[in-house]
């Protein structure tokens, strides 16, 4: 068994607020990935769920029972660093032993419930080499065999796959959720890479500034975000700020400086209203230059599936567009169009949208 659930939960550093009020539940065998920006939190989280701080306010339940007084070993819960460290003078077998050997297991236990691990890992082939022998993927498989090794049901990843090139990155990742699910456990993974975080939870957590902002499956994530940080975050999302003109019983009309957009998403707007309008660069669709949001394209970047195009409005406006369109030429005059329902609208945020991005990517 390995259910968790957060109430409430607070811890301050002096001024700064790590967490704030955070309350997340997770079922037994779910993969949870919480993410958020640099600062938000995450590391103090896992480290209080793990038991190595103490929260101030709030409390920790694991499979239904309060852990607040409960030491580290007791806790059911295996803490993967974020800086994990292997020790360079003992072999791969020794490292991953080295957590039972301290805990009292003796010698040839804990040898064999690392090789055990190490199977899992598939790197019992590698168990009496040394951390430098192996590249970046295999050290890093090490410490998630050490993190597994302990029985634990609940896993608490802290960014597992940080220091990994893209593609083993994304081997790993695969393997990563494989394996938790295989064996039945309960995973908390914090990240601060959005295609990790789709590609591997059943449900995401996105956290600012320590609270949680919303939870959800990936898709609900990515098509319903409730705010412009979610969907800053989650989507590569146009932001544009906007007035709201018009107010009907199924649409708003949005003005961003002479480029009027239509939108049925439901919410509810004021005339005369400051908004954020979001569309998201797929939904732009690209036609031949008619008279209505008339762009020009500044350029236009091949990528693997589609090209990318940086078009700017007459008002100075710039968006990204994803088409599979060719033929469209740097300085070439197009006309965009875009279904009502892609066009997402949130309340303006305090600070405007400057404040905003800011946020999402971490400066401040
Ligand atoms: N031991 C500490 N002393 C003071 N401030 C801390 C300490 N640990 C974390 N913080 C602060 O708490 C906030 C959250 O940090 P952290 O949990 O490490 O975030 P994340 O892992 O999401 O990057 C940050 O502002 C960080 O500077
Ligand atoms: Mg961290």
């Amino acid at each position: 068994m390995g259910s968790l659930r957060l109430s409430n939960v607070s811890k301050r550093f002096g001024k700064v607020v790590a967490l704030k009020n955070m309350s997340l539940e997770i079922s037994d065998g779910e993969y949870v990935v919480v993410l958020g920006p640099t600062g938000a939190g995450k590391t103090t989280l896992l480290k209080i769920i793990a038991g190595l701080l103490k929260q101030d306010t709030g409390e920790i339940y694991i499979d239904g029972v309060k852990v607040d007084d409960y030491p580290p070993e007791e806790r059911n819960v295996s803490l993967f660093f974020q800086n994990f460290a292997l020790f360079p003078h003992m072999t791969i077998l020794e490292n991953v032993a080295f957590g039972l050997k301290v805990r009292g297991y003796d010698s040839r236990e804990a040898e064999n419930r690392a090789l055990e691990a190490l199977r899992l890992m598939h790197l019992d082939n590698r168990a009496y080499s040394y951390p430098r022998e192996l590249s970046g993927g295999m050290q890093q498989r090490v410490a998630l065999a050490r993190t597994i090794i302990t029985g634990a049901s609940i896993l608490l990843l802290d960014e597992p796959l940080s220091q990994l090139d893209a593609k083993i990155k994304s081997e790993l990742q695969y393997e990563l959720r494989d394996f938790v699910k295989n064996l039945g456990l309960t995973a908390l993974h914090v990240t601060n890479d959005v295609e990790e975080a789709l590609a591997l939870a059943d449900r995401i957590a996105i956290i600012n500034r320590g609270e949680v902002v919303q939870v959800g499956t990936p898709f609900e994530m990515v098509e319903e975000p409730k705010d412009v940080f979610v969907a800053g975050f989650m989507t590569d999302m146009n932001l544009m700020e906007g007035i709201v003109e018009e107010v009907s019983t199924n649409s708003v009309i949005v003005d961003i400086g002479n480029i009027k957009l239509r939108s049925s998403r439901k919410g509810s707007f004021r005339r005369g209203e400051m908004v954020i309008v979001g569309v998201k660069s797929k939904d732009f669709k690209v036609q031949k230059a008619d008279g209505e949001l008339v762009c020009r394209i500044e350029d236009s970047i091949f990528s693997f599936k589609y090209r990318k195009l940086i078009v700017c409005f007459d008002n100075g406006l710039r968006v990204q567009v994803k088409t599979d369109k060719s033929g469209l030429e740097k300085g070439a005059y197009v006309s965009l169009r875009v279904d009502p329902n892609d066009v997402y609208l949130f309340p303006c945020p305090k600070g405007g949208l400057r404040a905003a991005i800011a946020e999402i990517t971490g400066v401040s």
